[in-house]
């Protein structure tokens, strides 16, 4: 499976600067885009600019988050077929920040990935424990709840277009990483939960792992059997840091 690097911008970057650091990744990763498929997720407001930047590229654009109906009077939110006309491809749904600040329900998300696929984009799912639930043994439970419930009743003929980031929520925006054996662990255990579900279509779904990603601890957790790639948040804010780990994955 070719290696996966995504940069969630989150609210960071202005058209002006997202528009530049898209250009600085796009000029420097041509050779490595090759063999490791690069995205990019800037904030709804750079979508449109940044898909200009880069439309001559091999890199793709996702957004951070989407709304599950396909309009309506919903202020301040974004529909699939909205983001498609902004050019993108991916979509994260159900990050930690969604779920915890935001307080996004396991129901919504589930009812976001329909969507997604409604609308043909391809959803990056994000799910990960707390650290009190890893601290009280739960990882496994919460994984599988928020698998589970975010694909209940999702088509099969689905699955190929479906992305999965574990992201434990103690290691995002924190400076600790999960060891390369615990993100191994929840890996094989997402990977093991969609075979239950989806058979030998589930093989071709990438799990990203998420989590202060960085260009020095970035190897060790690419070498992982069962770690197709990563969805970097801090360190895809420089154009620098993302392209060295966008070089150190097209090693792996
Ligand atoms: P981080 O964020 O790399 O800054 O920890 C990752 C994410 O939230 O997707």
């Amino acid at each position: 499976m070719k290696k996966i690097i995504a940069g969630n911008w989150k609210m960071h970057k202005t058209i002006p600067e997202a528009v530049q650091l898209a250009g600085a990744i796009a000029e420097n990763t041509d050779v490595s885009a090759r063999v490791v498929d690069i995205i990019i997720c800037p904030a709804f407001i750079a979508l449109n600019s940044v898909s200009e930047k880069i439309k001559e590229t091999e890199i793709s654009l996702g957004a951070q988050n989407m709304h599950y109906q396909e309009n309506g009077a919903y202020t301040g939110e974004c529909s699939g077929a909205m983001l498609k006309s902004a050019g993108c491809k991916y979509v994260i749904l159900g990050h930690s920040e969604r779920r915890h600040i935001f307080k996004e329900q396991d129901w919504e998300i589930n009812t976001k990935v329909s969507a997604a696929f409604r609308e043909g984009l391809k959803p990056v799912l994000c799910v990960g424990e707390t650290e009190s639930e890893r601290d009280t043994g739960l990882t496994n439970n919460v994984i599988e709840r928020q698998l589970k419930t975010a694909l209940k009743d999702v088509d099969i003929s689905n699955i190929e277009s479906l992305l999965i980031a574990y992201e434990p929520v103690w290691a995002i925006g924190t400076g600790r990483t999960a060891t390369p054996e615990q993100a191994h662990d929840a890996h094989e255990f997402i990977r093991q939960l969609l075979y239950a579900m989806y058979k030998d279509a589930s093989q071709s779904v990438p799990i990203l792992y998420g989590g202060s990603v960085k260009p020095d601890n970035a190897h060790d957790l690419l070498l992982q059997p069962n770690i197709d790639g990563a969805l970097v948040g801090g360190a895809s804010l420089k154009a620098d840091s993302f392209i060295e780990l966008v070089n150190i994955a097209a090693t792996e």
